[in-house]
């Protein structure tokens, strides 16, 4: 497995006999992987010959108020897992490799990054189109894998892809959940034992309220009580709990939901648990 840690050396290695020509995948992280982000180079591999992932942590995606210094950085232990799942090149650029002095370009993706993460995380998707950019240009992948953990994300970034001819084939793959149903994140790991035991909640919790709107309970109803019984667990305050298209993150009527609604409704939330923002999503129909 290949590191580059400058653009120099990324584009030595991109054109290099064991890269030029070949197909190549791109999966971008932030480190302190987990199966989640191993399962996308899984995903990689499916499509492409050679699979690249990033590892940086992206200071213009987090808020003055965010843990951008605490963000858990393993990169040796990161190294190991992306060497074993068989990845080819590792691009771990420095911030001021990424940002040099001077940099000042933002870019904002509209209305696609305007509800949920993007209402309560001002900046955060401009800093992700940002960087995803800057990857895609640097790294010219032909398909790049990104999760449903993180939905309004992939949707950012496929708009963005398509807007400005990127010409990235952008691929989304599932969640990948612990035993208890908690999507994997790397921001698990600051939760305290009994946090970890309340967070498993989320996801049951979410999966009733799908139930419960496909048997026909109203939109609100189920998302009240969907929020009484997150806040009886300790899983407050709710940041959001929504019923949108997943096609288009508009929100869903608030009556009975027609067939053809409900197979594309997702239901998102997002909600504080001690000092750790937990995200879920789920395809109401798949629930
Ligand atoms: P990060 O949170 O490290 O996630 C990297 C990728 O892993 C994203 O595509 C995310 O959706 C995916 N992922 C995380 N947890 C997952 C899970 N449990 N199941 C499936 N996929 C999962 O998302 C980012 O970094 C950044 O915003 C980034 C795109 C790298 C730009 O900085």
């Amino acid at each position: 497995m290949k590191i580059a840690r400058s653009l120099d050396d990324l584009k030595n290695c991109l054109q290099s006999d064991g890269f030029a020509g070949y197909r190549l995948a791109l999966v971008p992280t932030m480190g302190a992987l987990h199966d989640g982000h191993l399962s996308l180079t899984r995903v990689a591999r499916k499509h492409a010959e050679r699979v690249c992932a990033t590892i940086f942590v992206n200071p213009k995606q987090f808020g003055p108020n965010e843990d951008f210094e605490t963000y858990p950085r393993t990169e040796q232990d990161d190294l190991e897992k992306l060497a074993e799942a068989g990845v080819d090149l590792v691009y771990i650029p420095a911030p001021g490799d990424m940002y040099p002095p001077g940099f000042a370009t933002r870019i904002d993706v509209g209305p696609i990054a305007e509800p949920l993460d993007g209402a309560s995380r001002p900046g955060f998707f401009s800093g992700v189109a940002t960087v995803v950019t800057k990857l895609f240009t640097r790294i010219k992948p032909d398909v790049a894998v990104f999760g449903e953990k993180d939905y309004q994300q992939l949707l950012v970034i496929r708009r963005l892809n398509d807007d400005l001819d990127l010409g990235v084939d952008v691929i989304g793959a599932p969640i990948i959940r612990e035993a208890d149903g908690l999507a994997m994140s790397s921001r698990n790991r600051y939760l305290s034992p009994p946090e970890r035991r309340i967070a498993g909640e989320l996801n049951q919790i979410m999966r009733k309220a799908c139930h419960r709107i496909r048997g026909g309970v109203s939109v609100p109803a189920a998302l009240i009580q969907g929020m009484q019984e997150m806040d009886a667990v300790g899983l407050r305050p709710v940041d959001y709990f929504e019923l949108r298209s997943g096609t288009d993150l508009s929100l869903l009527p608030e009556r009975e939901l027609r067939a053809s609604e409900l197979e594309d409704a997702r239901l998102f939330a997002a909600v504080m648990l001690g000092k750790t923002r937990l995200i879920d999503n789920m395809a109401v129909s798949e629930a």
